[in-house]
């Protein structure tokens, strides 16, 4: 019959596969009557299969549970139980036929030597009391990182938005950061986590905008086992399941695709969430925080954004101002960020030059904070001193001196510094005569064929 069944596996595996002496198992028929026993088995109950087979498996094991399992048709995984005085592991699985009647079942045993789950029982003792370390030491981290002392900044705008901040976190309504990239939208949802009452529950983010589509639901709402092929065989909660008790940080709302957006909304009304392939809803207790760079009501214009959603989000408005726009901190946030820098580096520079600062002040910063951050960590890196100047700075911060007034920390050669002033004056020339090479010369009153040799000696040939 098995060569029926499976025609690619021989028979003569089959039989190994079933007589294998790791495998503790007992196969009975619907009526409770013993059809197989594994050679380990038959050590066990020390009887032979001819002995048994065709029995009732009662009177082999007065306490075998099989039968229930037959009835309820329901596998039972993972007990533990005692037989002939020692501890086992026993999984009881129902066998069904292909509609789903109960045709038998079969008992399996495992570790079937007890120091096996001792061991087992130590070793998820001492991850869990790691755990619970780790959990301990990574909440005193955060606490002490996020907090608002550590958002630097005293501007109006960033005043406006520590104000609503803090009054986002005395309350548990969901919040909406937005603001570009890099002006502290994460930090100011940590803060405001650290401050309300959820802080000893987790902040959960979820970054909507690089989980790929197709896993998304999965990843905020959870699976059941052997809810989609590849689904692990436990199932596994989602990220709103994790932040229960606590705050889930959806960074990047404003990039999640409107079909999620629907469920999303569902879910933060009603505070239940449906596992993928779970018949009940699960209750929940979390707090919104979301966070996006998108302008979201171009993106409602665009039909990239619900409406709704957007109204639902939009209960507290914090608006991170970009760096540009607050100028006068910068400074402030420099030696903010140097003074990070320090924590347990003594010779790190702790001064800015009032021309690397001035410099530093009028830059765009697209990048914000963070590209500050960034500018600043490298001329720390490079710096002998306890000083940073100009000349640590990239390129492209540097270039956007006016030449004029350029505050280089030492001179150039003369004649060096007279080429790049020369260099300048002709570019100037040209950018306000829109590359018209007779008007620049003329400007200059310089010749024609002077000002085409120049051009050429500073690369300015192919100026439009
Ligand atoms: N006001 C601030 N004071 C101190 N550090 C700041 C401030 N704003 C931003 N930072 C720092 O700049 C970096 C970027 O901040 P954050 O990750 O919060 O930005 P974001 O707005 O979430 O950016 P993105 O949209 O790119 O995700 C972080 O290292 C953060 O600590
Ligand atoms: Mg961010």
């Amino acid at each position: 019959m098995t060569e029926n069944f499976f025609p690619d596996i021989p028979p003569d595996l089959l039989t190994a596969l079933l007589e294998n002496p790791y495998e503790s198992m007992i196969l009975v028929d619907k009526d409770g009557m013993v059809r197989f026993l594994s050679p380990a088995n038959e050590e066990f109950y020390k009887t032979t299969i001819d002995r048994i087979k065709g029995r009732h498996i009662l009177e082999l094991n007065p306490q075998s549970e099989l039968q229930r399992v037959i009835h309820t048709g329901r596998a039972e995984i993972g007990r533990l139980i005692k037989l002939q005085g020692r501890d086992h592991i026993i999984a009881r699985i129902p066998l069904k036929d292909s509609e789903g009647m109960v045709i038998g079942a079969v008992a399996k045993l495992m570790f079937v030597q007890p120091q096996n789950i001792r061991q087992l029982m130590r070793q998820v003792e001492v991850l869990e009391s790691r755990l619970d370390y780790y959990q301990k030491e990574l909440k005193s981290l955060y606490s002490k990182h996020y907090t608002f002392d550590n958002i630097a900044g005293e501007a109006k705008p960033m005043q406006e938005a520590k104000r609503v901040a803090i009054q986002a976190a005395r309350s548990d309504l969901t919040v909406l950061i937005t603001g570009e990239t890099g002006t502290g939208k994460e930090i100011f949802a940590n803060a405001i986590h650290q401050m309300s009452d959820r802080r000893d529950n987790p902040l959960v983010r979820v970054n909507c905008s690089s989980i790929p589509h197709e896993l998304i639901e999965s990843e905020l709402f959870g699976y059941e086992s052997g809810a989609f092929t590849g689904a692990a065989r436990q199932g596994k909660p989602g990220k709103f399941e994790l932040a229960d008790k606590g705050t889930i940080f959806l960074d990047e709302v404003g990039d999640m695709p409107m079909v999620m957006q629907a469920k999303l909304l569902r879910v933060i009304q009603e505070f239940e969430v449906d596992r993928l392939g779970g018949l009940k809803p699960i209750k929940l207790d979390f707090r919104v925080i979301a966070a996006t760079n998108q302008d979201l009501q171009a993106r409602i214009r665009e039909g990239k954004f619900r409406q709704d959603l957007f109204y639902r989000l939009n209960i507290f408005h914090l608006k991170t101002p970009a760096l540009r726009t607050i100028r006068e901190d910068i400074p402030r946030i420099c030696y903010h960020l140097l003074s990070k820098f320090h924590e347990g580096k003594l010779s790190a520079p702790k001064r800015i030059s009032p021309e690397a600062m001035s410099l530093l002040v009028h830059y765009d910063w697209s990048g914000n904070v963070r590209e500050l951050q960034n500018v600043l960590q490298r001329a720390v890196s490079i710096s002998r001193d306890r000083t940073l100047y100009v000349d640590h700075l990239p390129m492209e911060i540097q270039d956007r001196l006016p030449r004029e007034q350029e505050p280089r920390h030492l001179p150039g050669k003369l004649k060096d510094e007279m080429a790049i002033a020369e260099r300048q004056i002709v570019e100037r020339a040209l950018r306000i005569t829109q590359g018209n090479r007779g008007q620049a010369a003329q400007l200059l009153g310089i010749h024609r064929t002077g000002l085409y040799q120049k051009m050429k000696r500073y690369g300015l040939q192919d100026y439009e």
